[in-house]
């Protein structure tokens, strides 16, 4: 997203400069107590594959969904610092020539084109492990209990029943492809479960009970579904300068998609549903959720 087009668009720009300055501060060259140095080329790399115009979608989630819930926004930005590290690091990862072989990420080339392979694993390694860390850390002002439900939610988000096992899954499936409901498995693992985390954290964020924790985790979901099913349209009918990353690669790939089984008529139509079903689950929580939902039509309408 370079210019922003509406109230919304401007409202993801400014939060996605707190990201940039918090993210900045966070991975400066000075270790941290209990790390013995940084190493710079290391460092570098990681500020590469972190600090590169994301659109910052999912810190954005994590902070409505902490306003929604009154939960403190400092604490919010900080957890979505941590989440977009992970996110970061799938991407450098996803990237590789092992995975799927991409030259551009965010409009720019991608972590081992810009440095080298090793160099992308480690960054990678490390901006999962930072993930933790920043979450952990005494900074994120939490009750204990909160902060370890973070870590243990996170951790299962990104891990082997999530978004880590996702995408073997999917690179499972350009060789087997897979019927519907396993492409749908597929992708709640590999896009969905970081989705849901975002949006989960901000209850946690604010210590609210198990029912918010629910609702807020399915709408999680919903628009889990409607961002892949997006990004896979997007692959079909876009071009790389708008996307920053490179377009037609997923038929080329044969890759598990939706877009790919049922068509493309299908899937816009299925993004509407989505949004809908999205915008069905805030309901109870009035006007306080319209950011949230309009994040869900940004999803489904994002031209990047
Ligand atoms: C791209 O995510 C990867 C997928 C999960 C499909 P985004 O579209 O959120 O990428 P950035 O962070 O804005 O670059
Ligand atoms: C990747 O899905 C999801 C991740 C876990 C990184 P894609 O492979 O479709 O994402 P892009 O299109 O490269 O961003
Ligand atoms: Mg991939
Ligand atoms: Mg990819
Ligand atoms: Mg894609």
């Amino acid at each position: 997203m370079t210019r922003p087009d509406t109230p919304f668009e401007t409202s993801l720009l400014a939060l996605a400069e707190q990201v940039e300055a918090t993210l900045s501060e966070l991975l400066d060259a000075r270790p941290r107590d209990g790390e013995i140095a940084r190493p710079g080329r290391l460092i570098e790399a990681m500020h590469y594959g972190a600090l590169n115009g994301g659109k910052r979608l999912r810190p954005f989630l994590v902070m409505e969904s902490a306003r929604l819930f009154g939960g403190d926004e400092k604490t919010a930005l900080r957890v979505g610092c941590a989440l977009e590290c992970l996110h970061s690091y799938s991407l450098v990862h996803d990237d590789l020539p092992a995975m799927d072989d991409d030259d551009l990420r965010r409009g720019k080339p991608t972590v081992h084109i810009a440095y080298d392979y090793a160099t992308a694993i480690l960054a990678g390694d490390s901006l999962l492990t930072y993930a933790f860390d920043i979450i952990a850390a005494p900074e994120t002002d939490l009750p204990d209990s909160a902060r370890i439900a973070l870590v243990l939610e996170l951790a299962r988000a990104a891990g082997i029943g999530g978004m880590a096992g996702g995408q073997a899954l999917d690179l499972a499936a350009e060789k087997a492809p897979p019927d519907e409901a396993g492409i749908i498995l597929l992708q709640s693992m590999k896009t969905g479960a970081l989705l849901r985390f975002a949006c989960e954290a901000g209850a946690i964020i604010a210590g609210r009970p198990v029912e918010d924790r629910a609702r807020i985790r399915s709408f999680g979901e919903v628009i889990g579904r409607a961002f892949q099913l997006a990004d896979d349209l997007l692959d079909l009918t876009s071009d790389a300068i708008t996307l920053g990353k490179a377009a037609g690669k997923d038929a080329a790939k044969g890759k598990g998609t939706l877009v790919a089984l049922k068509g493309r008529d299908w899937a816009e139509v299925e993004l509407t549903r989505l949004v809908d079903e999205a915008h069905e689950i805030l309901a109870p929580y009035g006007r306080a959720a319209e950011p949230l939902a309009k994040a869900a039509r940004f999803i489904a309408q994002r031209k990047n």
